[in-house]
C-alpha cells in the first residue's frame, strides 16, 4: 500500500491520500494534547494503543450493524479507511457528568444521567468549539432533519453497545465524542474510538483509564491505555 500526500493533520492523527480515490490512510500517531492543544506531549506507543482500540471498536460495531469508515489495518497505527465528507460536529453521549458539563450545570461528578444525554459541539478550535443544539445544526446547513435524527439514534446505538462492552470488563463508560461524515447519502461512523476520545472509570475504586490521567497528571498515561488494551485483548481470546 503506498502511502500518498497528506492531506490532514490533526492534533493525533495524520491523514493521508491512499492509491484509491475513495480510501484514506489514518495514522495515529504518538502526540497527546489537552486543553486544546495547551498540554502536548509524546509517548512511545500511544498511537499504536489509539488505533488497536479504534479498529477493535469499528468492526465490533460493524459486526452490530453500525456503519463505520473502517477498512483495515495497514500497519499496527496505520489504517485504511473509507473516505468521508466529514461533518464538523463532536457529537457526545454521557451517561455519567464529568468534565466540562460539570463545570457549566449543577451537576456533580459520576452523576448518572438516566437516559443519557447527547449534546453537540460545532468542531471548531479557535472558536473554542462551541456547543450547538438542533436548530443550529440545521441553521448552519450541517445536517438535514432526518440525518440529525439518524445521528442521534445510531449515537445512541453506538452508546449502549460500549457501554456493555465496558460494564463486562468492569469499566464504566462516562461519556465519548464521536464524528460522522457523509459517504454518498449516508452518514457513517468517521475518526475514532479510543482512549483519548472517552472516559473510562474502574467500576469500583472510579480510577480513570483515559485522557483524564494525562489532562490532570493521575498518574502513567500508557499505563492506563495499556490496561484498556490487556482487557480488550483478553476478552477477545475468551470469545
Ligand atoms: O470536555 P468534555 O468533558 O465535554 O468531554 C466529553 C467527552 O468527549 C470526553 O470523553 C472527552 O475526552 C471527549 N472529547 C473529545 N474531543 C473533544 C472534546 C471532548 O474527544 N474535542
Amino acid at each position: 500500500m503506498e502511502i500518498g500526500e497528506l492531506i490532514y493533520q490533526g492534533k493525533a492523527k495524520s491523514i493521508y491520500k491512499s492509491d484509491n480515490d475513495d480510501e484514506l490512510i489514518a495514522l495515529f500517531r504518538d502526540d497527546m494534547t489537552a486543553f486544546n492543544g495547551e498540554k502536548h506531549d509524546q509517548f512511545s506507543g500511544k498511537g499504536v494503543y489509539n488505533a488497536t482500540v479504534s479498529a477493535f471498536f469499528f468492526d465490533y460495531l460493524e459486526k452490530h450493524g453500525i456503519k463505520t469508515h473502517f477498512i483495515r489495518m495497514i500497519d499496527e497505527k496505520t489504517m485504511l479507511v473509507s473516505k468521508l465528507e466529514m461533518i464538523p460536529l463532536e457529537v457526545i453521549a454521557r451517561n455519567r457528568a464529568a468534565g466540562s458539563i460539570t463545570k457549566k450545570l449543577p451537576l456533580k461528578e459520576g452523576q448518572v444521567l438516566n437516559p443519557p444525554v447527547i449534546v453537540t459541539d460545532y468542531k471548531d478550535d479557535a472558536k473554542g468549539d462551541p456547543a450547538v443544539n438542533d436548530d443550529l445544526i440545521l441553521a448552519l446547513g450541517l445536517l438535514t432533519r432526518d440525518e440529525l435524527n439518524e445521528a442521534r439514534r445510531t449515537t445512541l446505538e453506538i452508546n449502549k453497545l460500549l457501554y456493555d462492552f465496558f460494564d463486562e470488563l468492569g469499566l464504566v463508560l462516562v461519556d465519548f465524542k464521536i464524528e460522522f461524515g457523509r459517504r454518498g447519502n449516508e452518514i457513517i461512523l468517521g475518526d475514532e474510538i479510543s482512549m483519548d476520545s472517552m472516559r473510562l472509570w474502574d467500576k469500583e475504586t472510579g480510577e480513570s483509564f483515559d485522557k483524564d490521567v494525562y489532562r490532570f497528571n493521575k498518574g502513567d498515561v500508557m499505563t492506563a491505555y495499556a490496561r484498556v488494551v490487556e482487557k480488550i485483548i483478553n476478552w477477545k481470546k475468551e470469545q
